[in-house]
């Protein structure tokens, strides 16, 4: 089958936000302890955070990392994280039934951040706690000096101020799983005066205020809108979360980006409804801050029990196939997509707990197949996001029917005098044949075309990455006056530089 694009630089969507290939650190599992941070581990610093792991998340191109949470923020205390470390209190994780020794905090975080190149977020507690201490976290975390918190930083350590300019307003506030989950009204109320009490600190703060956990949430979208008239004139976004998973119907689950595109639409909707009714012409966004492909009816998902509270414990820690790599490079593509709307966006998890990078607690920090289409996406794309025109054949699979079998988008960079095509051939039977017209570019030549596929597209990798599948070279490309064509095989993510 094939399917017809047209590339032209005069239509474009928006800019490539680097803020889009963002991800997530949760007290959660391992992805502090024995991920990010394991003094005594061979390849720790000074600091005990394991440089293989920093080394991991540069080459993965991550921007921003939310932190500390997740459902464990609700229940957290910010100053169990700071000061002399043999000092700080040993606490009860409710969220994960789990016990935090509180050795990493927001001081460690900030360092961590600064190591890995990374901009810090940061998620207040909107479930145990309110206004007062998501204030008394801004003043230590970003006044340089002169009040108590700000001193008590510098006495920890950090002369000057983080400057962290992105705040979430508390995390998955409408889900029941919560630790203080509320109503949107209650919620609602509550970001309210959080935000514009912060902003009395700093005006230009970035605040998001929690959207729904999900599109399969009762109340989503009257969440969203109850919410954003409370706070629309005080939030510059609003979150979304979407987790998705094979549940054995191979071509359903490679229409997962049809679904993300489904929830982003349904957002915006929601956004645009408040913004008319309140008569606004002020723009809220989307900050797309837990995404990822989650097999959360497996049960790696289930926390200990019962008198068990343990440190740190394997918990979601899913490994990836190649075709869950494909869904995550759609979910990239359709993230950009919708760059007009989506400002901001964080891969859940960064390692560890359903993430792209996976460590041996003493041993060696690996790659799963989902880095591999995150990391080209984030180095290559850049410019500005084109809107495509895009004729594709159909596939259906289990609840999700007549999809483009063909999800792309492209980039274009006039500096770097470079476009960059990203596309997923979502079907599981067939390849696709893509016949671009891309007269529009100009004179081009293909730069590198890789495509990420294998015949068995539920092969995983392993902390033995020797024998890896890689993006590997797309021997068909072809460019010829204004038109450029390539095979892309079923179930397969495919990268063409062009330039
Ligand atoms: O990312 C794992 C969990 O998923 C987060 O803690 C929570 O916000 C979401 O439900």
């Amino acid at each position: 089958a094939a399917a017809k694009v047209t590339i032209d630089p005069a239509f474009t969507v928006g800019p490539v936000r680097r803020r889009t290939f963002g991800a997530f650190v949760e007290h959660l599992g391992r992805c502090v302890y024995t991920g990010i941070y394991e003094p005594g581990h061979p390849a720790a610093d000074e600091d005990g955070f394991r440089t293989d792991v920093l080394e991991l998340t540069r080459e993965l191109g991550v921007s921003t990392v939310r932190y500390p949470g997740g459902n464990f923020v609700s229940g957290y205390r910010w100053e169990d994280g700071v000061g002399p470390k043999d000092q700080r209190p040993v606490r009860l994780d409710l969220a994960w039934h789990s016990t935090d020794p509180n050795q990493v905090g927001v001081d460690e975080f900030a360092a961590w951040s600064a190591k890995a190149g990374v901009e810090p977020m940061m998620a207040v507690n909107l479930g145990t706690r309110g206004t007062q201490e998501a204030l008394d976290l801004l003043e230590y975390c970003n006044i340089d000096g002169g009040t108590s918190l700000s001193d008590q930083r510098r006495g920890n350590g950090a002369p000057n101020g983080y400057g962290i300019t992105m705040w979430c307003l508390g995390n998955e506030m409408d889900g029941p799983w919560q630790i203080g989950h509320k109503n949107a009204l209650e919620y609602g109320r509550l970001a309210a005066d959080t935000a514009r009490a912060m902003r009395m600190v700093e005006p230009d703060l970035e605040l998001v205020a929690c959207g729904s956990s999900g599109p399969t949430m009762d109340t989503f979208g009257e969440w969203e809108r109850v919410v954003l008239t409370e706070t629309y004139d005080l939030v510059d976004l609003i979150s979304a979360h979407q987790y998705f998973e094979d549940f054995g119907d191979l071509q359903e689950h490679l229409c997962a980006g049809h679904r993300m595109d489904a929830f982003i639409r349904d957002i915006v909707s929601h956004i645009d409804h408040v913004k008319s009714v309140k008569k606004s012409t002020k723009q809220v966004n989307i900050s797309f801050d837990e995404w990822n492909v989650w097999h959360m009816s497996r049960g790696e998902s289930k926390a200990p029990s019962g008198k068990d509270w343990p440190v740190a414990p394997v918990l979601l820690e899913d490994t990836y196939t190649v075709a869950d790599a494909v869904v995550v490079g759609d979910l990239l593509i359709t993230l950009l997509k919708h760059t007009d709307r989506v400002h901001s966006a964080s891969l859940a998890q960064l390692v560890n707990v359903i993430a792209p990078i996976m460590t041996e607690p003493g041993g060696r920090a690996w790659k799963q197949t989902t880095f591999h289409p995150f990391a080209l996406t984030s180095k290559h794309a850049s410019g500005t996001v084109l809107q495509l025109a895009v004729e594709s054949p159909l596939v259906s699979g289990g609840t999700t029917a007549d999809v483009a079998a063909l999800s792309a988008v492209a980039t274009f960079d006039p500096d770097k005098g470079e476009a960059v095509i990203f596309a997923v051939n979502r079907s599981a039977e067939n390849a696709l044949a893509l016949d671009a017209a891309i007269a529009g570019l100009g004179a081009v030549r293909v730069v590198e075309a890789l495509t990420y596929a294998n015949k068995d597209p539920y092969w995983q990798a392993g902390a033995d990455d020797s024998t890896s599948v890689l993006p590997s070279d797309n021997g068909s490309v072809k460019v010829d006056g204004g038109r450029l064509t390539a095979g892309l095989p079923a179930v397969s993510w495919s990268m063409i530089r062009l330039a």
